[in-house]
């Protein structure tokens, strides 16, 4: 079965971020000139899915909603000066896909913001993509995730090897296979420390979900951090429905932190004709100053 809605939680207060989250959803806050959220939209809708459910809070709907929806202005007036890049950009998201959105009212933790999205996905396998989690490559890590389902998995999630200092604020896999990009998973820990720490595999932002998922929420307990927490649910289900990890080897972002999102603002800038010369230029410059 094809997956056709995702979900993607956005309603953090986004505190490591202070004091822009005041004013802006993290989520919204650019890697150069695009906000996280339309990355991960576009990973979305290049990987097949039709339908998006955003779980926000209060205050963010009309900000996200509005950046998502056409700008008619904006588009007539880059018509009319030819520059089909910017054009390209914006109807990249506009109106090519559905949208909703949930309010999650207190932030009860990732397990607790996916259970508000449980009446609008049905009963049908879905997607979660985290916009903190950006992934950066030719094809989106997502489509291979769906193509890992629909080859017969029920559970599947992108992971990554991750340094040990990592470990205790991340999802750790356990898994007896030591060789290949698809991994057969046969427990996940939410956050453990390094000594219980089952490999350094990490869960990174992307999942394909079965409808069970939400009975396995609304049946957890507080679990890391006396959150409700979505790996908790998943640990639940892998004895009955099995699960795959696919490790992904595209560059990847954590652009919930600020460090992260710099990397990956300079990353993009890099890559790019109109700032890589100027960047590079200027980079070598600091370096000097170093000296
Ligand atoms: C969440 C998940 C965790 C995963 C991480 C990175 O943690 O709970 O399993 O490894 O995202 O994608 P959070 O960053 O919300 O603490």
């Amino acid at each position: 079965m094809n997956i056709e809605k995702a979900v993607i939680p956005v309603a953090g207060l986004g505190t490591r971020f202070l004091p822009a989250t005041l004013s802006i959803p993290k989520a919204m806050i650019p890697v150069l000139d695009q906000p996280s959220l339309h990355y991960c939209v576009a990973e979305a809708i290049n990987s097949g899915i039709t339908k998006i459910i955003f779980v926000i809070s209060e205050n963010q709907k009309d900000i996200i909603e509005n950046y998502f929806s056409c700008h008619d202005v904006v588009v007539d007036a880059l018509r009319s000066k030819g520059d089909i890049e910017s054009l390209n950009k914006i109807e990249e998201i506009s109106h090519i896909v559905e949208m909703d959105f949930v309010i999650q009212e207190t932030p009860l933790g990732l397990g607790h913001a996916v259970l508000m999205a449980k009446k609008m996905v049905g009963k049908n396998p879905f997607a979660v993509l985290l916009p903190d989690d950006l992934i950066l490559g030719n094809n989106p890590t997502l489509k291979k995730l769906c193509a890992i389902h629909a080859d017969g998995n029920e559970l599947v999630l992108a992971i990554k090897k991750v340094a040990p200092e990592a470990i205790s604020s991340l999802g750790i896999i356990a898994t007896n296979d030591q060789k290949g990009k698809i991994r057969d998973i046969t427990g996940v820990v939410e956050k453990p420390s390094l000594k219980k720490a089952p490999s350094d595999l990490a869960i990174v932002g992307r999942y394909i979900l079965p409808f069970q998922i939400f009975q396995a929420i609304e049946n957890s307990n507080e679990g890391a951090l006396g959150e409700i927490q979505l790996t908790d649910a998943i640990g639940a289900l892998i004895p009955h429905l099995g699960c795959k990890g696919y490790l992904f080897q595209d560059k990847h972002f954590d652009v919930g932190i600020p460090i992260g999102l710099l990397k990956a603002t300079i990353h993009q800038a890099l890559k790019r004709d109109d700032t890589h010369d100027d960047l590079v230029n200027w980079l070598a410059d600091l370096s000097l100053d170093k000296k």
